[in-house]
């Protein structure tokens, strides 16, 4: 039976279209500004973020730590939620590389509370680091996938612009967002002065993500992306792939959305698991195990091809993406089904 993979959107191949372009790429040396592939790549993925220009880059982290370098001076306080990806899984590169002091709030869905940004921008004195930059993440992945609602995102600009700061948005689940709010991408990115998506999680792309702002901005960026040593040759032959991912993955999201609202219903059904069903909006979902230790229903899922992954002791992240069809959740549901009701670690029930 073929392995399925529920670690994550991360683990996506790239599709036969993708291959076909990738093999058919027209290339020339991006440092010099001559590739043409990725200069379209960029022109297309900043028209649909309604954005003056884009920059493409090997991964998301690197999107993330270019725009913080960009809009912000070393000493600087830089606000994101707690459990972002920034805070929590970039290797606390914000603070190495771009020596901000990273403040990080809590939320109840990823989304940052406005009065509690502008409470904590101090104002710069000989005390306080001035903050410079709030930062967002869109879908917010260890929230399960949740969605921002445009309204909270548009009073944190507010604090943060009344306030000198700019907003960064962590996009590498935006089109996720799209899919699941009929919000467009745009409206989305309007709200922030740089924005990154990412074309390798759920869009199915080999590498690559984007980060799109102003030209001044990218400008900058551009100097920063080769500093870090993100200045790609060719790049146009993996570029050509993140093409067809902006053109022809952005639709198909909704069924992985579908497949993990499924999943959480069967799973909320299963005596001795928990998820909140009605909180599964994308494609992510957290499952308490109860009393069956994570680590027990990993090992035994290995055994039959299916990958999952532990994010805590009694916890398992579930993600759908392009390479988990119906069959997969079937398969995975059967299996959990075994540690239902289970009252021993053993996953016997
Ligand atoms: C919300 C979020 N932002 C950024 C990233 C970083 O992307 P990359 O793995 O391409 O560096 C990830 C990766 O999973 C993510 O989930």
């Amino acid at each position: 039976m073929k392995n399925v993979d529920f670690r994550s959107d991360t683990v996506t191949r790239p599709t036969p279209e993708m291959m076909a372009a990738m093999s058919s790429a027209e290339l020339g040396d991006d440092v010099l500004g001559h590739d043409p592939t990725v200069q379209a790549l960029e022109g297309e993925g900043a028209a649909l973020l309604g954005k003056d220009a884009a920059l493409y880059m090997p991964s998301g982290t690197m999107c993330n730590l270019v725009a913080f370098l960009t809009h912000t001076r070393p000493g600087d306080q830089v606000i994101v939620e707690q459990w972002s990806h920034t805070a929590c899984f970039e290797g606390g590169g914000a603070g190495m590389f771009a020596g901000v002091l990273v403040r990080t709030l809590p939320s109840e869905s990823g989304m940052l509370d406005a009065a509690d940004v502008a409470g904590w921008m101090l104002p710069r004195s000989e005390h306080s680091p001035g903050t410079s930059l709030v930062s967002l993440e869109q879908t917010h992945n260890f929230h399960g996938g949740r969605v921002l609602p445009l309204e909270g995102m548009q009073a944190v600009a507010e604090a943060a612009g009344s306030r000198g700061a700019r907003l960064h948005l962590d996009g590498a689940r935006l089109f996720n967002a799209v899919a699941a709010s009929g919000v467009p991408a745009a409206a989305y990115a309007d709200v922030a002065d740089s924005v990154s998506i990412c074309l390798s999680k759920g869009l199915c792309a080999p590498v690559g993500s984007l980060l799109a702002g102003d030209s001044d901005f990218i400008e900058a960026a551009r100097y920063h992306r080769k500093r870090l040593g993100g200045g790609m040759r060719q790049s146009g032959v993996i570029a050509a792939a993140g093409r067809v991912a902006l053109a022809s993955m952005r639709e198909r999201l909704a069924q992985d959305h579908e497949r993990a609202a499924r999943l959480a219903s069967g799973v909320a059904a299963l005596d001795g698991f928990s998820v909140d069903a009605s909180r599964v909006e994308t494609n992510i979902l957290f499952v308490g195990t109860g009393r069956v230790e994570a680590a027990e229903i990993v090992s035994a899922a290995g055994t039959e091809g299916i990958l999952l992954y532990a994010t805590a002791e009694h916890a398992i992240r579930f993600v759908t993406h392009h390479d988990v069809d119906d069959d997969a959740v079937d398969r995975l549901l059967t299996l959990l089904a075994r540690f239902a009701g289970s009252t021993d670690t053993n996953g016997s029930v």
